[in-house]
């Protein structure tokens, strides 16, 4: 259940209107770095929560704030676009307001399509792509993508704030970057909570005998023989981030062979030098029929797995 009680979480005050900053604003509105990825990627993170209910309810409370911080930015952008100074003092548009703006950099569908507000589109107009949501049920994991998320916003809205000079826009955007700062902490004192570095891998359910250890912890350096030295750091010597290892650096060496596919069947109507000159069946397929392997044992495993 939400509740509103209809006011903003700050208050949103714009001195001189700027249709060309509305613009910008949009990139939090509806930018990957923005407040539409930040609030649905919690709200989903919480609805699908299982485990200590303590971190379900936190989510809760913080992607219901997020969706007061998209309420303030549609309301600073829509300011924005009311009486905006004319662009140009002459001419034949010099009479129209809407013309005028659009000639200040605002979005013509700002206008066009919305009247004047905010639309869930970054600054260059596209839809949010809620394909940027991460909720993926591993807590850990999705702690660090929301770390990621507050970063980003909190450099995004940190270029707001120095693209500006309006006052009020100035002290909104520092009231939300205070938030960012907050949300960082938030999910790294989750991550703290989980164990730092000793959850580490994620996920720490997937026993590590399972793993190829020879690979778990050395650097790999696809840098030609004679060309500059390899990159060297904190990742290439040393214990590893969760103690379970010790970093080193190799060059990076094939494993495996020369990928060769089979032939290609009639029914691809591949060209027919194509069909007579390739090698047949390929090698690296193994012996089993494919009934035996198209898609059955995948499907009862998973079947297996599910049940
Ligand atoms: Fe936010």
């Amino acid at each position: 259940m939400f509740y509103t009680d209809g006011k903003l979480q700050y208050k949103v005050r714009v001195d001189a209107p700027n249709p060309l900053f509305a613009k910008m604003l949009q990139q939090a509105v509806g930018g990957v770095e923005g407040e539409i990825r930040v609030c649905m990627q919690y709200m989903f993170q919480a609805w699908g929560a299982r485990g200590p209910k303590k971190y379900r309810d936190m989510l809760l409370n913080t992607g219901t704030e997020e969706m007061a911080h998209i309420e303030m930015l549609a309301t600073a952008v829509a300011l924005n676009l009311e009486g905006a100074a004319p662009a140009i003092k002459e001419g034949v548009s010099a009479t129209n307001p809407m013309m005028q703006a659009m000639l200040g950099g605002m979005s013509p569908r700002s206008y066009l399509s919305a009247g004047m507000a905010a639309m869930p589109v970054y600054s260059d107009g596209v839809p949010f792509d809620m394909s940027h949501i991460y909720a993926s049920g591993n807590l850990a994991g999705d702690m660090y993508a929301n770390v990621a998320a507050e970063a980003t916003g909190r450099t995004l809205a940190t270029r707001l704030y120095n693209l500006t000079d309006d006052p009020g826009m100035k002290d909104m955007l520092s009231f939300m970057i205070a938030r960012d700062t907050m949300h960082q902490q938030q999910w790294l004192a989750v991550i703290e909570e989980l164990g730092g570095p000793l959850a580490l891998p994620i996920p720490d359910s997937f026993p590590q005998g399972q793993e190829h250890q020879d690979q778990s912890y050395v650097f790999l350096t696809t840098t030609i023989q004679g060309g500059p030295p390899a990159p060297e750091g904190r990742w290439s010597s040393g214990p590893s981030i969760d103690g379970k290892g010790e970093f080193r650096i190799e060059p990076a060496r094939p494993h495996g062979e020369e990928p060769v596919l089979s032939s290609p069947p009639p029914e691809s109507f591949a060209q027919q030098s194509q069909i007579d000159g390739g090698p047949g069946k390929s090698p690296l397929l193994g012996t089993k029929q494919p009934e035996q392997a198209a898609g059955g044992e995948i499907i009862d495993k998973v079947k297996d797995t599910l049940s």
